[in-house]
């Protein structure tokens, strides 16, 4: 059970809150949802067994586990690619996480008091060009992120995690009713709930694609490695189903949030990865004007959860990394910790001051945040969902994966089936496809 929790605990995150928005935003709103769900159905899901499978059977890292199921094979590097990406989707997560803290200090200090909506934008913009802020408070989120994964509070995180989501999920439900209650909040409702597929393109379904790995928290190993915890009789695709209609239960509450009020005070919907900080204000000035000891402490307890959410992500990748280099390269647990944390902290603090003192160093055009953010979320998970479908579609011994899938025999042949399938063919091919169409082969 804990182990379960602690991977709906990696799962649910940023990606859900501040990234889901923002790529619905950028994409045209309900077309790049279903196109996000059918994602979930045929790639998201099936990844998520084939790692739990992996993890389960091998009981080891990710990188260890191909060595185990297929030894002597170049598959190790599965293993290995899952390992850098981590490394760098935790450089530049962290960032954000340092600006929840942002957050949850101005709402400390009712900094929200008495402003609009534009006055939100400046206080975000002036605050991501700070030359120092967002560094220190990346550091200040990368620490404790390393105090956990040292001091191994495991017990801790499943215990936030068994109470912190459902409060998390409450004040979610409480926040998108008042949300959709705002004058001027049915065109976001609108923006949400009807598909306009003339904007669907390329892009749009290399996104829904990259955010559907990303807020599973897959192609890079780490439910592989938590799975290595769970018990002999868990049930895998159970499990894995109940993870990712959580995870997507929060991402599309997170939208029912965002886009009522983003569009209620005018804010445009593709604002990037601002949206939520210059929108969500809104919602606790808007709604509770009138009372502010409830809009201070709605907007405190939102910014906390939603920090100790990022926590819970960011503890998942940071404890993949360490576990690698504790594991294969015999550092002890506290030297590859530091090794973790010095490293990706210096990628960390380069991406925080991306949006100011380093704004204008470029790479393709994109500063160095939207690059990271680019390669892990985009071409780096996927590529990895790609090969875990084909290793356990193709490579793993089929009795292992049936004993793995359904170890009292209970899963009903057809589902056992379709999952197959869906790992030998569909998703490697589905995940093919969306690539050559980014590419231009079909247009
Ligand atoms: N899924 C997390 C979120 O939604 C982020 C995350 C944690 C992640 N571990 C990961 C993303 C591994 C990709 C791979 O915020």
């Amino acid at each position: 059970m804990g182990a379960i929790l602690a991977a709906a605990g990696s799962a649910v995150g940023l990606g859900n809150i501040w990234r889901f928005p923002y790529e619905t935003g950028n994409s045209g709103g309900a077309a790049f949802i279903l196109i996000y769900i059918a994602c979930i159905l045929f790639f998201g899901l099936p990844v998520m067994i084939a790692e739990f499978t992996i993890g389960r059977h091998s009981r080891a890292n990710t990188a260890r586990a191909y060595q185990i199921l297929a030894p002597g094979t170049q598959w190790r590097w599965v293993g290995r690619w899952g390992v850098l990406t981590g490394f760098c989707i935790l450089g530049y997560y962290t960032v954000v996480a340092g600006w929840c803290l942002e957050y949850v200090i101005d709402s400390a200090s009712n900094a929200f008091a008495n402003k609009v909506s534009a006055d939100f934008v400046d206080m975000f913009n002036s605050f991501v060009s700070n030359p120092w802020k967002p560094a220190v408070l990346m550091t200040l989120f990368m620490l404790a992120t390393h105090v956990i994964i040292t001091k191994g509070v495991q017990k801790g995180i499943e215990r936030s995690a068994k109470i912190l989501m459902p409060v998390l999920f409450i004040l979610l439900l409480f926040l998108a009713v008042c949300s959709i209650t705002l004058p001027g909040a049915s065109a976001g409702i609108d923006f949400l709930l009807k598909p306009d597929f003339s904007k669907v393109n390329a892009d749009v379904f290399l996104s829904a694609l990259g955010q559907t790995f990303y807020s599973l928290s897959l192609g890079m190993g780490c439910l592989c490695t938590y799975a290595s915890y769970f018990r002999a009789d868990t049930k895998l695709p159970n499990t894995a189903l109940s993870i990712a209609s959580i995870d997507s239960m929060v991402a599309i509450l997170a939208g029912f949030i965002i886009f009522p009020a983003a569009f209620a005070v005018g804010i445009n919907p593709d604002a990037g990865p601002s949206l939520i900080f210059i929108t969500l204000p809104n919602v606790f000035t808007q709604a509770f004007g009138d009372i502010p000891f409830i809009a201070t402490a709605l907007s405190l307890m939102f910014y906390i959860l939603l920090s100790l959410a990022a926590l819970t992500s960011t503890i998942s990748m940071h404890e993949v990394v360490t576990l690698y280099l504790h594991e294969e390269f015999n550092f002890t647990r506290k030297k590859a910790a530091w090794v973790v944390t010095i490293v990706c902290g210096f990628i960390g603090i380069l991406c925080a001051l991306s949006f100011g003192v380093l704004s204008d160093f470029t790479i393709f055009g994109k500063t160095l945040f939207d690059a990271f953010d680019f390669v892990t979320a985009k071409i780096m998970l996927p590529t990895g969902g790609f090969f875990i479908a084909i290793f356990t579609g193709w490579f793993l011994d089929h009795r292992v994966l049936r004993a793995e899938l359904s170890p009292c025999r209970t899963l009903h042949p057809y589902i056992y089936r379709a999952i197959i399938i869906i790992l030998r063919y569909v998703a490697p091919a589905g995940i093919a496809m969306v690539f050559f169409n980014e590419l231009g082969f079909f247009s």
